[in-house]
């Protein structure tokens, strides 16, 4: 049995924690810094990546001294190697390196995107591949088919915004607060979601894509009106996304075989009205349905050791010269989609 420690620092969580490969969570360690980007209302890559520096090392020694082990009991060193933004990438990946190098043990370099994909087969033991997944981030909105581990084809994706980065940009356009998405959702369960009227962007078009843009503007002019309140807004908002996410994915389903499992992963992932209509929609086509813990779908280090673990399995480590990387899509040889700031 392999014991895997994983490190996470691509965004604004770091963590750091140790999984064993027989899906116990040996300890868990983790500290967010929305405290640092409250006032500027969004991650400040600057500053965040200052903030993993400073947290990175104790969290490590946490992680350790929680599980009663030291980094001799260690099998191998995951770390988010990309996608993200770089500054914070680097430092959880320079880390995880240098106690590589300490102790001899091999470095695994894994994909944030794989961190969150795999996520869904440490809590549920039977879920095997392929599955369907929607993977809903801040920075990406995409169906995939998980053919295993590192073999990933790409369905769709957006060819605008991500739904995370629109809940994130609702929530500062009502004032909200941030982070945006548990904001939203809060304000949202006591609006009424049919009283702001908001388009559906690509809803019934012909391709598999998700569009969030038209949407995000929309929520600036209803608000600028005057003419409805915050709560309304943000629960019409959540609606029109469910119903978008709702429309895409059974686009998709109508026309492929469809594996037993529908699997959603990611930040978005946590929010309960969405996990509500997607179940909804895996028992309509006789799917089963898996949504990681609430916990374990935001940013976390348990997801990086787990697909580490995944990965160990497979003999697959990677060497002391692995570049982190900004970009780093699952599924390489995925066409583009159409659209200006599209997203791999
Ligand atoms: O996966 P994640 O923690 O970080 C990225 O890899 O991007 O996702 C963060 C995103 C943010 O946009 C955040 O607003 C959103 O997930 N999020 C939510 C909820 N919790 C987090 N969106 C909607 N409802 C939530 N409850
Ligand atoms: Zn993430």
């Amino acid at each position: 049995m392999a014991i895997i420690l994983g490190l996470e620092s691509s965004c604004d969580e770091t963590a750091a924690a140790i999984v064993r490969s027989d899906r116990t969570i040996l300890s868990h360690a983790l500290a967010g810094q929305e405290d640092h980007h409250r006032a500027f209302g969004g991650v400040v890559p600057e500053i965040a990546a200052r903030a993993h520096a400073e947290l990175m090392t104790p969290l490590v020694e946490t992680a350790l001294a929680d599980a009663g082990l030291t980094l001799n009991d260690i099998d191998a060193i995951a770390a988010t190697a990309g996608p993200g933004l770089i500054g914070g990438v680097m430092v959880g990946l320079v880390t995880a390196k240098a106690l590589a190098m300490a102790s001899g043990k091999p470095l695994i370099a894994v994909n944030h995107l794989e961190g969150h994909a795999l996520s869904p087969r440490l809590i549920d033991a039977d879920l095997e591949f392929p599955y369907l997944l929607l993977l809903v981030s801040g920075g990406h909105c995409q169906l995939l088919r998980v053919n295993g581990v590192g073999d990933y084809n790409r369905l769709a994706t957006t060819i605008d915004d991500a739904v995370g980065e629109a809940f994130d940009k609702t929530a500062k356009i009502l004032g909200l607060g941030f982070p945006g998405g548990p904001a939203v959702e809060r304000a949202a369960a006591i609006g009424n979601a049919h009283n702001v009227p908001l388009p559906r962007p690509l809803k019934g078009a012909d391709e598999p894509h998700f569009s969030f843009a038209g949407l995000k503007s929309a929520v600036l002019r209803a608000h600028e009106s005057g003419q409805y309140k915050v709560e309304d807004i943000a629960a019409s908002f959540q609606l029109a996304v469910i119903d978008c996410l709702y429309d895409r994915i059974s686009y998709t389903l109508d026309r492929i075989d469809a594996p037993a499992a529908l699997v959603v992963a990611g930040g978005v992932a946590a929010n309960v009205p969405i996990r509500e209509m997607l179940e909804k929609l895996a028992a309509q086509r006789g799917m089963r349905f898996v949504a990681p813990p609430l916990w374990l779908c935001t940013d976390n280090g348990v997801m990086i050791a787990w697909a580490g673990a995944e990965r160990f399995g497979m003999g697959l480590t990677d060497g002391l010269d692995f570049v982190a990387r900004p970009r780093w899509p699952l599924d390489p040889h995925a066409a583009p989609a159409r659209g200006a700031g599209v997203k791999a």
